[in-house]
Protein backbone atom coordinates (compact mmCIF):
# COMPACT_ATOMS: atom_id res chain seq x y z
CA UNK A 1 0.00 0.00 0.00
CA UNK A 2 1.07 3.38 -0.75
CA UNK A 3 2.26 5.64 2.45
CA UNK A 4 2.73 8.80 0.09
CA UNK A 5 1.21 8.50 -4.08
CA UNK A 6 2.79 11.72 -4.81
CA UNK A 7 6.24 10.18 -4.28
CA UNK A 8 5.48 6.49 -5.02
CA UNK A 9 6.65 5.85 -1.45
CA UNK A 10 4.84 2.22 0.25
CA UNK A 11 5.03 0.77 3.31
CA UNK A 12 7.30 -2.03 2.68
CA UNK A 13 9.68 1.18 1.40
CA UNK A 14 9.25 3.15 4.96
CA UNK A 15 9.48 -0.65 7.04
CA UNK A 16 12.62 -1.20 4.93
CA UNK A 17 14.03 2.77 6.10
CA UNK A 18 13.21 1.64 9.76
CA UNK A 19 14.75 -1.69 10.11
CA UNK A 20 17.22 0.08 8.15
CA UNK A 21 17.96 2.86 10.80
CA UNK A 22 15.74 5.79 10.43
CA UNK A 23 13.97 6.22 13.81
CA UNK A 24 12.31 9.23 13.33
CA UNK A 25 9.44 10.65 11.01
CA UNK A 26 11.94 13.45 9.71
CA UNK A 27 14.62 10.02 9.46
CA UNK A 28 12.06 8.56 7.12
CA UNK A 29 11.14 11.08 5.02
CA UNK A 30 14.89 12.24 4.01
CA UNK A 31 15.54 8.28 3.53
CA UNK A 32 12.63 7.92 1.34
CA UNK A 33 13.12 11.11 -0.79
CA UNK A 34 9.71 12.57 0.27
CA UNK A 35 9.32 16.44 1.04
CA UNK A 36 7.39 17.52 3.76
CA UNK A 37 4.28 16.68 2.65
CA UNK A 38 0.30 16.82 3.27
CA UNK A 39 -0.99 15.50 6.58
CA UNK A 40 -2.01 12.22 4.76
CA UNK A 41 0.85 10.88 4.59
CA UNK A 42 2.53 12.34 8.27
CA UNK A 43 -0.07 10.61 9.70
CA UNK A 44 0.71 7.31 8.39
CA UNK A 45 4.19 7.70 8.47
CA UNK A 46 3.56 8.68 12.04
CA UNK A 47 1.62 5.47 12.59
CA UNK A 48 4.39 3.25 10.74
CA UNK A 49 7.16 4.87 12.93
CA UNK A 50 5.33 4.24 16.39
CA UNK A 51 4.29 0.93 15.14
CA UNK A 52 7.88 -0.03 14.56
CA UNK A 53 9.39 1.86 17.88
CA UNK A 54 6.63 0.09 20.41
CA UNK A 55 8.53 -2.80 20.91
CA UNK A 56 11.61 -0.82 21.65
CA UNK A 57 9.58 1.15 24.41
CA UNK A 58 7.99 -2.24 26.18
CA UNK A 59 11.51 -3.34 26.21
CA UNK A 60 12.36 -0.05 28.10
CA UNK A 61 9.92 -1.09 30.20
CA UNK A 62 10.56 -5.05 30.94
CA UNK A 63 14.19 -4.13 31.21
CA UNK A 64 14.40 -0.61 33.45
CA UNK A 65 16.52 0.49 30.13
CA UNK A 66 15.84 3.47 27.82
CA UNK A 67 16.61 1.86 24.38
CA UNK A 68 13.76 4.28 22.80
CA UNK A 69 14.98 7.13 24.37
CA UNK A 70 18.62 6.23 23.27
CA UNK A 71 17.11 5.49 19.31
CA UNK A 72 15.39 9.03 19.44
CA UNK A 73 18.68 10.83 20.75
CA UNK A 74 20.93 9.13 18.35
CA UNK A 75 22.99 7.85 21.64
CA UNK A 76 22.54 4.04 20.66
CA UNK A 77 25.11 1.81 20.17
S1 LIG B 1 0.54 11.75 0.06
FE1 LIG B 1 2.19 12.52 -1.03
S2 LIG B 1 2.72 14.39 -0.04
FE2 LIG B 1 1.18 13.46 1.17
Amino acid sequence: MYVCICHAVTEDDVRGRITAGAASVKEVRAACGMPPGCGSCTKRLCALVSERRAPDLLADDLSGTLAGLDAEVGTAA
